[in-house]
Formats: structure tokens, C-alpha cells, sequence
């Protein structure tokens, strides 16, 4: 009997704690390498993007970076403008007038302005669509990918990426950050990549409060269980 309530236990706990895991495992492995101006190849550490699906103001704010700077080239195609509007806690009205840039149906999905097709044209590659971008790369990837981009005089839009080297995306972002602090413009950057993560899983927060409580439950649990176990086997020799 004591065999079976620990491997319940355990299976449980296991449960639980790939609940909690989230996308810890994108976050090995660093954010690339590049060569430095005396040719030697250092490791970029990634930073750490700084999600909080709880600080709604930070992934409306996301919403509205993310309407306005990159959905003319990208699509988010599993994301409804109802569910943002839903989630994030903005008045419909608003989203209508302000975040819906590429449609006029709230329960539409968001499409890119342009079509990827004909950007692939101009650009070499087409600008993937970003719904799941953060399950794939990770937080911490993109987070940095966006605070990487440098000017480079050879590439043909005049920037370059340290995370992704000739990326073939402008550095969109480039008039935001000659107008902020440094601190600002990661701020801004953060609050992006908030909303970007809730795109890619808006149950996130749910799913760790619940994993949390499961865990709690279950070592709870485990007082109970031993003290019973005890008592069973008590009269045993
Ligand atoms: C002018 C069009 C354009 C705009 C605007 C734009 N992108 Fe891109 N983006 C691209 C293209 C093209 C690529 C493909 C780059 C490549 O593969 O070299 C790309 C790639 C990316 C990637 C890397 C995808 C991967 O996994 O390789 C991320 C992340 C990304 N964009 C995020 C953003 C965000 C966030 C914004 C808004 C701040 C944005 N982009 C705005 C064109 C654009």
C-alpha cells in the first residue's frame, strides 16, 4: 500500500511540476555568439525578459507596441482581437480604435498588413508569424533579439542583429530607442515581450498559480499519508 500512495505521489508531484516548468527549457544554451572587433567569438548571454502576466497595464502597453511596430510585417494568426480585449482587460471601443490596424471585425484573428508572401520578396525571408514566437525561441530569446540590433552600414536596411546575424528584419524599433533611456527602451521592449508570451500561452499565469497549489496540496497531503502509513504498519514486525 505504501508503494502505491508513494508512486501516486510521485506521479502527481510530477504532473505538478511540469505545470510550474513553463519554458524553462528554451532557456539553456545562451542567445548566440558573435564575433567581437578583435575577431574573437564571445557567447551573448541572454537577459532576462521580464514576464509578469499579472501587470495588465505592462501587456496592454505590449498590445499597443506590438499593434503599431509589428503587426504591418507580422501576423499572430491564433490571436483574436476579442480575446485581447477580453484578457487584458481594454474597454472593445478601445481596441476597435486603436489596436485593430488590420481589420475591422473585433473577432478576427491578427493578420499582418502586408501579405508574407510579397515581403519575402523584399526582404529574403518572411517575417514568421509571431503568435507561438516566445513557446519556440523563448522569452529570454526574443526579449534579447529585440535588444540586439546594432548599425551595420553593409547590411541593406542598416542594421544587424547579435542574436540572429543578418537578420533580414529592420530595426523597427530603431526611432524608439534614439527617444528613450536605455532603461526606457527596455522597459518598452519588456512590456512586448509580456504580451508576446501571453500571445503564445494566456492560461501561463493560471496554469503556475494552479501548479503551485497542487504542490502545496500535495505536501500537505504527504503529512496525513505518512502518519496513516505509520499507523498501518505500526503492529507489522
Ligand atoms: C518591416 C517588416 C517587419 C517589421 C515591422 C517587424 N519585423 Fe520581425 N521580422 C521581419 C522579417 C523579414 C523577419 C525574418 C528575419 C530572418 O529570418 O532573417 C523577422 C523576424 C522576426 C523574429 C525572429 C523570428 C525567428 O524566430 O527567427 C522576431 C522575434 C521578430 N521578427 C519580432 C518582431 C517584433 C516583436 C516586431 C515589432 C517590434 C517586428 N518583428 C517587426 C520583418 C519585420
Amino acid at each position: 500500500m505504501s508503494t502505491l500512495i508513494k508512486s501516486l505521489a510521485g506521479l502527481g508531484l510530477g504532473a505538478a511540476l511540469s505545470l510550474t516548468a513553463g519554458s524553462a527549457l528554451a532557456a539553456g544554451g545562451g542567445c548566440g555568439t558573435f564575433t567581437n572587433a578583435d575577431g574573437v567569438v564571445e557567447h551573448l548571454a541572454c537577459s532576462e525578459a521580464p514576464i509578469d502576466f499579472t501587470n495588465k497595464g505592462s501587456l496592454q502597453n505590449g498590445a499597443k507596441l506590438f499593434m503599431n511596430y509589428c503587426a504591418g510585417c507580422h501576423s499572430a494568426k491564433y490571436v483574436r482581437h476579442s480575446r485581447i480585449a477580453q484578457d487584458l482587460e481594454i474597454p472593445p471601443e478601445l481596441v476597435e480604435k486603436y489596436l485593430m490596424v488590420t481589420t475591422d471585425q473585433i473577432g478576427d484573428h491578427i493578420d499582418a498588413e502586408i501579405d508574407p508572401e510579397i515581403q519575402a520578396s523584399w526582404f529574403g525571408a518572411a517575417p514568421p508569424d509571431l503568435s507561438l514566437e516566445t513557446r519556440l525561441r523563448g522569452d529570454d530569446w526574443v526579449y534579447t533579439y529585440l535588444l540586439s540590433f546594432y548599425e551595420d552600414p553593409s547590411r541593406p536596411w542598416g542594421a544587424n542583429n547579435l542574436v540572429l546575424k543578418n537578420a533580414a528584419m529592420p530595426h523597427v524599433l530603431h526611432n524608439l530607442q534614439e527617444d528613450l533611456s536605455e532603461e526606457e527602451f527596455r522597459s518598452e521592449v519588456g512590456d512586448l515581450v509580456n504580451f508576446m508570451a501571453w500571445m503564445g500561452e494566456p492560461a501561463r499565469h493560471d496554469r503556475q498559480v494552479i501548479g503551485f497549489f497542487v504542490i502545496l496540496f500535495l505536501l500537505v497531503l504527504l503529512i496525513p499519508v505518512y502518519l496513516l502509513n505509520k499507523e498501518y504498519w505500526k503492529d507489522v514486525k
